[in-house]
C-alpha cells in the first residue's frame, strides 16, 4: 500500500515508523505534507529509505498535488484536530482511504462533512481508537460481552491526568476550542469510545459541567508564581515553576518544536496559567445510553497520578477496574506503573470478590498501539478480531458526540438529547 502523511509532528512518527520498520514489504511512505518545513524535513528524511525514492514533500497548501502526484491508496492524518475533517473529505474526494488519528473530528457541521463526503465517495476512514486494543481493556469487553456481570446497569468512570501529561494540553493548540474541542473532545473521545463499545451502545442523553479550575492565573499566585511570562522559554519564575517545560533540554522537542518555531510560531511551552485559556480541566458528565445503562464520568487534569478507575454494575454483580498508569510527579519520580498496577475484580452476588489475572504486553499505551498497528497494517497475519475493535467514522463519529453533547450541556446549563441534536443539523451516522 502507497502511503501519505499529513502532519508530522510528534505522533505521525508512530505511523511512519511502523510501516518503514515493522511492515516494509508491504506499505511505504510515499509522500509527506505539513505547513511546517522544518518539522517535514525531519520527518521525511526519517521516513525515507535506502533503495527507493525517498520520500516525497508538500506544503499544506499543496495537499492535492501531493494526491494527484503521488497517487498514495491511503492518507494518514496526524495534524491538530481541527483539521482533520477537511483533509478526510479532501483524501476521500480524491479516491483515497484513511487512517485518522482521534479525535475524528471536533464539532457538528464537520461530522456532518465527513459522513456525507463518505456516502458519497464510499471510501473508508479508520479511527485509530488504541485504547481497545490494550489486553487489559479487551479483556473487559470480553467479559461484559460475555455476559459476565448479566445486563449493565450503570457505570462509574473517572479518569486521571497528570500534572506532566495534563498539563500539556494548555500549553499549545489543544487549549483552545476551536482546535480540540476541549478534552470533552480530544481527550475523552477515548474513553467515550470505550463506553459504546464496553456497553455495545451509544449515547442518547448528556449532562455535564466543566470548569477550569487549576491552570488559571490565581493558580500561579497560590503557587508564588508572580510575574511568570508567556512562555516557559522567556519566563522570569520558570526555575521556580514546577510545570516548566524546558524544550533546550529535550533533544527530542528541541529538535522538532524549538528549532521550528520561526517558521510557523508554533510555541510548545506557552505558559499553562494564562488567562485567555478556553478549555476545562475538571469535567463531570451523566450519561444515558440507548441500552438503558447510565454513566457518571468525570476528567480531571491536574492529578498527582494518571490512569483510570471503572465501575460497572449489572443484574449479576459488579466489575472493578483501575489502572494506574503513571506513579507520582513533583517530588517524586513521574515512573510509568508496571504490571501490578492493573487490577481486575468481579464480584458476582452472593460470592467473594475474585481478583482476576489481567494480560500484560509490551508497547505504548499499555501494549495497545503495536496490536493496533497489527490489524492496521498486516490483518491477514492477525488473528480474526472477535471483539470489534476496527473503528470506522460511525464509531468515530459516536465516539465525538457525547462530548459535543457535553460542551452543549455546559453551555446551556441543560440536559441535551443526542438525536435531538443529530437531527437539528440533519446528521445521519450509519
Ligand atoms: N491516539 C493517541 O494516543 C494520540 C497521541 C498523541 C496525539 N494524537 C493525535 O494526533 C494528532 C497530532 O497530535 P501531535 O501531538 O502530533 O500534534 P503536533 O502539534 O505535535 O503535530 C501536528 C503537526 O501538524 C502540522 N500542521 C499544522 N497545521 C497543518 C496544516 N494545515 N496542514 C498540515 N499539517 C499541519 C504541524 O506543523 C505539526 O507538525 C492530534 O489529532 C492528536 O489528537 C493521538
Amino acid at each position: 500500500m502507497k502511503i501519505a502523511i499529513v502532519g508530522c509532528g510528534s505522533r505521525h512518527s508512530m505511523f511512519a515508523q511502523s510501516i518503514g520498520e515493522d511492515y516494509p514489504d508491504k506499505h511505504e511512505v510515499v509522500a509527506m505534507c505539513d505547513n511546517n518545513p522544518h518539522r517535514l524535513g525531519i520527518a521525511a528524511a526519517a521516513a525515507s529509505r535506502a533503495g527507493t525514492n525517498g520520500v516525497a514533500t508538500y506544503d499544506a497548501s499543496a495537499f492535492d498535488d501531493m494526491i494527484a502526484e503521488q497517487k498514495p491508496d491511503t492518507v494518514v492524518i496526524t495534524t491538530p484536530d481541527f483539521l482533520h475533517a477537511d483533509y478526510i473529505v479532501r483524501a476521500f474526494e480524491a479516491g483515497c482511504d484513511v487512517i485518522c488519528e482521534k479525535p475524528m473530528t471536533i464539532d457538528l457541521s464537520s461530522l456532518k462533512q465527513i459522513t456525507e463526503a463518505q456516502r458519497r465517495t464510499g471510501r473508508q476512514v479508520r479511527v485509530t481508537f488504541n485504547y481497545r486494543y490494550s489486553p487489559a481493556r479487551t479483556q473487559i469487553k470480553d467479559m461484559l460481552a460475555s455476559g459476565t456481570i448479566g445486563t449493565i446497569t450503570a457505570v462509574d468512570f473517572r479518569w486521571h491526568l497528570d500534572r506532566v501529561h495534563g498539563a500539556d494540553y494548555f500549553r499549545r493548540w489543544h487549549r483552545q476550542k476551536e482546535n480540540s474541542g476541549g478534552l470533552l473532545v480530544h481527550k475523552s473521545t477515548h474513553h467515550f469510545d470505550l463506553l459504546n463499545w464496553w456497553l455495545a451502545s451509544t449515547p442518547t442523553k448528556v449532562m455535564a459541567t466543566g470548569q477550569r479550575a487549576f491552570y488559571r492565573p490565581e493558580t500561579a499566585v497560590e503557587f508564588g508564581l508572580e510575574g511568570r511570562g508567556e512562555r516557559c522559554a522567556t519566563c522570569p519564575v520558570a526555575a521556580k515553576c514546577d510545570f516548566e517545560l524546558d524544550m533546550d533540554a529535550d533533544a527530542n522537542l528541541h529538535a522538532l518544536y524549538r528549532q521550528a518555531e520561526g517558521e510557523d510560531g508554533y510555541f510548545r511551552d506557552l505558559c499553562v496559567f494564562d488567562e485567555d485559556i478556553g478549555i476545562e480541566d475538571t469535567m463531570q458528565a451523566h450519561i444515558t445510553y440507548g441500552s438503558g445503562a447510565t454513566a457518571n464520568y468525570t476528567l480531571t487534569a491536574y492529578s498527582p497520578w494518571e490512569g483510570l478507575e471503572i465501575r460497572f454494575q449489572g443484574t449479576k454483580g459488579e466489575l472493578i477496574h483501575k489502572h494506574i498508569e503513571v506513579h507520582g510527579v513533583f517530588g517524586g519520580e513521574r515512573a510509568h506503573a508496571g504490571k501490578d498496577s492493573v487490577w481486575t475484580e468481579l464480584h458476582l452476588a452472593g460470592q467473594k470478590p475474585e481478583q482476576i489475572e489481567v494480560p500484560v504486553a509490551e508497547g505504548h499505551h499499555g501494549g495497545a498501539d503495536p496490536v493496533m498497528l497489527g490489524y492496521i497494517f498486516d490483518p491477514d497475519n492477525m488473528e480474526p478480531d472477535a471483539y470489534g475493535r476496527a473503528s470506522d467514522h460511525v464509531a468515530g463519529g459516536w465516539s465525538i458526540l457525547t462530548g459535543i453533547a457535553a460542551n452543549l450541556s455546559i453551555e446551556t446549563g441543560s440536559a441535551v438529547d443526542v438525536q435531538t441534536m443529530l437531527d437539528t443539523r440533519a446528521i445521519t451516522l450509519a
